[in-house]
């Protein structure tokens, strides 16, 4: 039985099937390679030191992803695929509700024509808007500040009626906070083309010299330090996380969602003052305006993923940091592993 990986050549697709295939478990991954790159497939490999089966292929083309599920025996699939910029969501909503909503809607008709009915979903902290006060829980009522944050809101619905009107349907619906590092060969991480959303790929940037002073959103807001608050979450812990859910949806029927995060909560200078700590190097700041649409303060409440997923994050702010940059020394052939 095969598990099904779409836009598994993405940052936390691509550490998924590591753990997948250090698992033991029959991976395909399908990617249409839009905002992602062939040669993870390759760094993926580097690591398993075996083929892992790759069709490229688009969501949006429901008669190909039905070819995929009657060529392979599926049974269950990992739903990575989506664009997931905020920014770009809100200067392009259209594009995101297209790719977003059509792309997985396509996704549950084909698994409901084939009998496929466990599914990990991937969604994220944004659903839970900047209404609460940390740490947020799953059962909070949600509410998202951006076109992306609405397509993952409306798919989250989705699914769960889809759970209420047959309830052979078994979904974990996974909200991810900050995920950063890499994995700890140093073969494998974010990849990062074009202007970067978020901030670590900027950190990695200003530390290596390559661009100018890293410009910090804001140093007066109502926290220790006046910068942003954020839950970061190593990948390698995120991937492991899916693992679970995976194990999770083979028992248990219904839509259940789950905080991926590590419960602490590192400010933005928290961050920059641990890299550099960790990595004897320096990464020059300056703190400018705030960004428009940042929450103060977002860390999850972990318990039910620590409970019911039997999991817990194993990696600290250091090793996110120490992980990172050993990638990125990577990536820019500043050394070899
Ligand atoms: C984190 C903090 C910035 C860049 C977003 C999405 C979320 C998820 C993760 C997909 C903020 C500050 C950033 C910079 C900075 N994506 N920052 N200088 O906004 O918490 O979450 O990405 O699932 O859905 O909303 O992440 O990394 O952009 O920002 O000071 O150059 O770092 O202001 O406080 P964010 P981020």
């Amino acid at each position: 039985m095969t598990v099904l990986i779409t836009g598994g050549l993405g940052f936390i697709g691509s550490h998924t099937v590591v753990e997948l295939f250090k698992q033991g478990e029959d991976c395909l991954i399908i990617d249409n390679l839009s905002t992602s790159q062939i040669d993870v497939l390759d760094r993926i490999e580097s690591i398993t030191h075996k083929k892992i089966p790759f069709l490229q292929m688009d969501l949006l083309d429901i008669q190909s992803l039905r070819n995929v599920f009657s060529q392979h025996d599926i049974s269950a699939v990992i739903h990575f695929a989506g664009f997931k910029s905020v920014g770009e969501s809100v200067r392009k909503p259209l594009i995101y509700y297209q790719n977003n909503l059509i792309s997985t809607l396509n996704l549950l008709e084909v698994m409901q024509e084939f009998n496929v009915k466990k599914l990990v979903f991937s969604s994220s902290a944004t659903v839970y808007g900047d209404l609460h006060t940390p740490p947020l829980k799953e059962e909070l009522p949600l509410s998202a500040p951006n076109p992306y944050g609405h397509t993952k809101l409306m798919l989250e619905q989705v699914l769960s009626d889809m759970a209420s009107a047959d309830e052979s349907w078994r979904i974990a619906v996974m909200r991810y906070f900050n995920p950063i590092g890499a994995h700890e060969s140093g073969k494998l991480g974010e990849m990062l083309h074009g202007i970067p959303n978020n901030l670590m790929p900027h950190v990695l940037k200003a530390a290596n010299g390559e661009t100018g002073k890293l410009q910090v959103f804001g140093g007066d807001y109502d926290t220790s330090d006046g910068s942003c608050i954020r839950d970061f979450v190593h990948i390698m812990d995120l991937a492991s996380g899916h693992l679970q859910a995976l194990k999770y949806v083979e028992t248990h029927k219904g839509c259940e969602a789950f905080n991926l995060g590590t419960g602490v909560g590192y400010s933005v200078l928290d961050l920059i003052h641990t890299f550099q700590e960790v990595n004897s190097v320096k990464v020059p700041y300056d703190i400018v305006e705030r960004r428009e649409g940042d929450i103060v303060i977002s860390v999850a409440d972990v318990s039910k993923a620590n409970s019911l997923l039997d999991w817990h994050s194993q990696y600290d702010l250091k090793d996110m940091c120490c992980d990172a940059w050993k990638w990125y020394q990577t990536i820019k052939g500043l050394n070899v592993c």
